[in-house]
């Protein structure tokens, strides 16, 4: 018998071998089979940027992720960030999903994702403290490197900026800045 064939027949004639090598078989099994088929649902794939509009809290409101599309947003000081990318922390089962689709600025103030701390109404957040507001400016600071900016949430009676007419103003003023560097070459 040769030294491969004793090592086998000395591996098998003891059961606890047979169960190890039974179980490394096994184990070896899951992680090849798990490397190839990816556990749990495939990512959402990423939305299309929203263009550049103004909301009301209540169309806000809209944007909470169960929406057809998923979308979440979600304002700060007065601006409204899209933070799909944020689904886990805002989705619908996320730690800071109270924050979806309305105005956030009090609950990061206070430090709180309670429901009685977001306000139904417009919140002009004008009795908060200097501390209080430092604390809402940073966190708009935060988000804004993370997150797409998509307009302004708008008082009670303010209109929505149109913001389509205002970037053709801005290209064609550029066209017209362009054409009079080309005169004075
Ligand atoms: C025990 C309490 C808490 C723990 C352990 C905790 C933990 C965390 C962790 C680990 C992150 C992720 C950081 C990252 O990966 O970028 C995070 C992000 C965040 N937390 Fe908390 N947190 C707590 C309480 C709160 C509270 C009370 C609020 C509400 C004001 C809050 C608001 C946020 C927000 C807005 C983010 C940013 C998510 C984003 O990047 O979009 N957290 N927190």
């Amino acid at each position: 018998m040769d030294q491969a064939q004793k090592v086998v027949s000395e591996l098998l004639s003891n059961p606890v071998n047979v169960g190890l090598i039974g179980l490394i078989v096994f184990l070896v099994y899951k992680i090849v089979r798990g490397q190839k088929e990816p556990v749990g649902p495939a990512p959402d794939p990423p939305l299309s940027k929203l263009k550049k509009q103004d909301f009301t809290l209540e169309q806000l409101r809209e944007f909470d992720g169960t929406g057809p599309e998923g979308r979440v947003l979600m304002a700060v000081n007065g601006k409204v960030f899209d933070v799909t990318r944020g689904k886990n922390f805002y989705g619908p089962n996320g730690p800071y999903s109270v924050f979806a689709g309305r105005d956030a600025s009090r609950g990061l103030a206070m430090f709180s994702v309670s429901e009685d701390v977001i306000r139904e109404e417009y919140d002009d957040l004008s009795d908060l403290d200097n501390e209080q507001m430092e604390r809402v400016r940073e966190w708009e600071q935060q988000l804004s490197e993370k997150y797409d900016y998509v307009g302004k949430l708008l008082r009670p009676g303010e209109q929505a900026a149109d913001y389509e007419v205002e970037e053709e103003e801005n290209s064609a003023s550029s066209e017209r800045a362009a054409g009079e560097a080309k005169k004075t070459e």
